[in-house]
């Protein structure tokens, strides 16, 4: 029996490329339409239009994920274009990463902004429609460092851990209306974010994974096709880990 998300629609942000593009992806071939937005729109296009090549519906929205007024219009234009909206992914993340000490309040701020305050946006835009229809799926992509913490990466780290917070206390307010809430933790997967680390850093990390090597895109994609699918119905509040044994 394969997962099948027919009927189904998502809306992932961060779409654009990267883990964000996987999740797209893998949700398209179980057959959901797919809203992608992302702070890119020329690149979240190209991905609708791959999309859009394997036969569902799709349709590409631009917006900072920061901003409350974007989430909100990210939903609308995805029940206005797609007809409904049943799963939320929250992918689109960034980093800017130093030490505590050279850290910019700045950065934290930015950091804080995209990947916890941008989740809580879109949640609660997306909560409004899914508890109308009573149901629905949201899954955040947080990080292994939101769990055992990272030295340079304090900012990124909060807002992971934050995000974790975020995903067990929607699933409490929202259980009762049929709506899961779930994270996805990915360890280092090889995507433009880890791209950018030095190849000593990158080979330093490969020494802690078990499975000795970076996830890919891929492997977090299918966790979280698993938490979009009905094999997941009575799982939330949870975090998935998928890296590689690099945290346990
Ligand atoms: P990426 O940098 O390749 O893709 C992120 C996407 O989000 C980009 O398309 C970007 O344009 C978009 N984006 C950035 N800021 C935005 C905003 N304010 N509003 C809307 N869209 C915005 O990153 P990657 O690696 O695919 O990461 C995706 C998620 O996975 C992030 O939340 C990241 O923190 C998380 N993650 C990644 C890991 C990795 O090893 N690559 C490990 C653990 C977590």
């Amino acid at each position: 029996m394969m997962i099948d998300l027919k009927g189904k629609t998502a809306l992932v942000t961060g779409g654009a490329q990267g883990i964000g593009k996987a999740v797209c992806l893998a949700l398209a071939r179980a057959g959901a339409d797919i809203a992608v937005s992302d702070i890119n729109i020329e690149k979240a296009a190209e991905t609708a239009a791959e999309l859009a090549a394997l036969g569902v519906k799709t349709v590409a929205i631009g917006g900072n994920v920061a901003e409350p007024a974007a989430a909100q219009e990210m939903v609308e234009k995805t029940v206005a274009a797609l007809g409904r909206l049943d799963i939320l992914v929250n992918n689109a993340g960034i980093t800017r990463d130093n030490l505590i000490m050279r850290m910019k309040e700045d950065d934290w701020d930015l950091v804080l902004d995209v990947n916890l305050k941008g989740s809580f946006n879109c949640s609660k835009a997306a909560l409004k429609v899914m508890s109308k229809a009573r149901s629905g799926r949201i899954i955040n992509i947080a990080s292994v460092v939101g769990a055992m913490g990272n030295a340079g990466q304090a900012n990124y780290v909060a807002s992971k851990a934050g995000l974790i917070g975020l995903t067990k206390t929607v699933a409490r307010e929202y259980a009762s209306r049929n709506i899961t809430s779930n994270a996805v933790a990915p360890g280092f997967i090889d995507t433009a974010m880890t791209q950018a680390l030095p190849e000593k850093v990158r080979e330093e990390l490969m020494k802690q994974i078990p499975l000795g090597r970076l996830g890919s895109a891929e492997d977090v994609a299918d966790a979280v096709l698993f938490l979009a699918s009905d094999w997941s119905s009575y799982i939330t509040g949870h975090v998935i880990h998928v890296n590689g044994g690099m945290y346990m």
